[in-house]
């Protein structure tokens, strides 16, 4: 007969068991409480950040497995879930309060980078993650034209305050340039401007930085990878075959800056009729998704070309495309499959050192 499950078992599953935030013991960072041992009755409570809000779930299965698989008298195993505060450390010479800082980028314009960054954003925003957008296409900023935002942002002690729209923090050129006039930069000036906007920016805490890269050459990534760590990058392409050998000259140009790649995204992948419901494959099929796996860059989903994303973005709802099922669905799985790379890459990795604590 299997012995009584001891506490000594139980302390050593939970000594292994990663936090999706850190990469470390959630026991070691006092991120589990309340753990009550009844004969075979487990009840304990485990707290994480709301920078894996959409991880929670999974970690308590995954969690409850692992207790069930190495102490094999457990009986019940109850977990309860709870918020656990993290301060993020300042990232970089800007001192950017994010933990994680995602780039959305691609090889050639037009293809939806502006389009996925939002829904990226407000999809982990719905979730309960702090968000932060920052629109980087300083010449052709659309991020306050797809969110229907561009009051001029205010300027309290040299901090440039923020547009709060659909529960995110916006910055964006767009606010301080009027609407059809151009902006002609040099090289150093846009390296100014963004250093501007990721340090004088009031961003606060933020669990993630959305950055919405400008179409073409790799100046604001090489200026970006300077300036802060990047967690990663997204590659938005289309399925068409031009629009991959794009893509792979975008991945190419964030491999040269030694910023990881998180994922490839296939925008107005197939169109479903509206009539009939028949999904159409006007380009093929898997044809982003095969690429992605021969270049060794995880797929993170198919956004269908739809006629709501296209009306709902130009007339700034874009947000509102989380009213439809069918998009809502979409949307959060890019963000799921978004946040599940980011976890992997510090839970599979060597346990990372404790970091040295600069709190706000
Ligand atoms: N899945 C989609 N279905 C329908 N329309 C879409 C979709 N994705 C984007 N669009 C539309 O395509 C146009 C271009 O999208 P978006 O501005 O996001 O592209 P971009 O790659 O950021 O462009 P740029 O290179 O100019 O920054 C917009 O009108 C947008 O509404
Ligand atoms: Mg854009």
């Amino acid at each position: 007969m299997a012995s009584a499950p001891s506490m000594e078992q139980i302390e050593k599953v939970l000594d292994q068991f990663r936090d999706p935030e850190t990469g470390r013991s959630v026991r070691q960072q006092g991120q589990v409480h309340n753990v009550q041992l009844e004969g075979d009755r487990l009840r304990l409570t485990l707290a994480l950040t709301t920078h894996s809000r959409l991880l929670w779930e999974d970690m308590r299965r995954e969690l409850e497995q692992l207790l069930r698989k190495e102490v094999p008298g457990l009986q019940q195993v109850e977990i309860q879930l709870a918020e656990h505060h993290r301060p993020p450390i300042r990232q970089g010479q800007v001192g950017v309060p994010a933990k994680s800082v995602i780039a959305v980028g691609s090889g050639k314009g037009g293809v939806g980078k502006s389009t996925v960054a939002a829904a990226l954003a407000t999809g982990l925003a719905r979730a309960g993650s702090k968000v932060g957008l920052l629109d980087a296409d300083v010449y052709g900023p659309s991020i306050p034209h797809l969110l229907g935002v561009n009051q001029r942002p205010a300027v309290e002690e040299n901090r440039i305050q923020p547009i709060l729209a659909d529960g995110l923090k916006v910055m964006s050129m767009g606010f301080l340039v009027p609407r059809g006039e151009a902006v002609v930069w040099r090289g150093p000036m846009l390296h100014g401007a963004l250093m501007q906007f990721l340090r004088d920016t009031q961003w606060e805490e933020l669990d993630y930085l959305i950055i919405d890269m400008p179409p073409g050459t790799g100046d604001v990534a090489l200026s970006l990878s300077q300036l802060l760590p990047l967690t990663g990058a997204v590659v938005v392409c289309t399925p068409q075959d031009v629009a991959l050998i794009d893509a792979e000259k975008a991945i190419a140009m964030f491999r040269k800056v030694n910023i990881p790649l998180l994922g490839m995204v296939e925008n107005m992948s197939y169109f479903i009729c509206p009539e009939c419901n028949t999904r159409h494959e006007l380009f093929g099929h898997g044809g982003a998704q095969a690429r992605a796996q021969e270049l060794g860059v995880p797929f993170l989903g198919e956004v269908p070309l739809n006629v709501g994303i296209r009306i709902r973005g130009d007339s700034g709802q874009l947000a509102q495309c989380w009213e439809d099922p069918q998009l809502a669905e979409v949307f959060q799985r890019l963000c799921y499959r978004l946040v599940q790379e980011v976890a992997a890459r510090v839970r599979q990795g060597p346990e990372p050192p404790l970091p040295q604590l600069t709190v706000l």
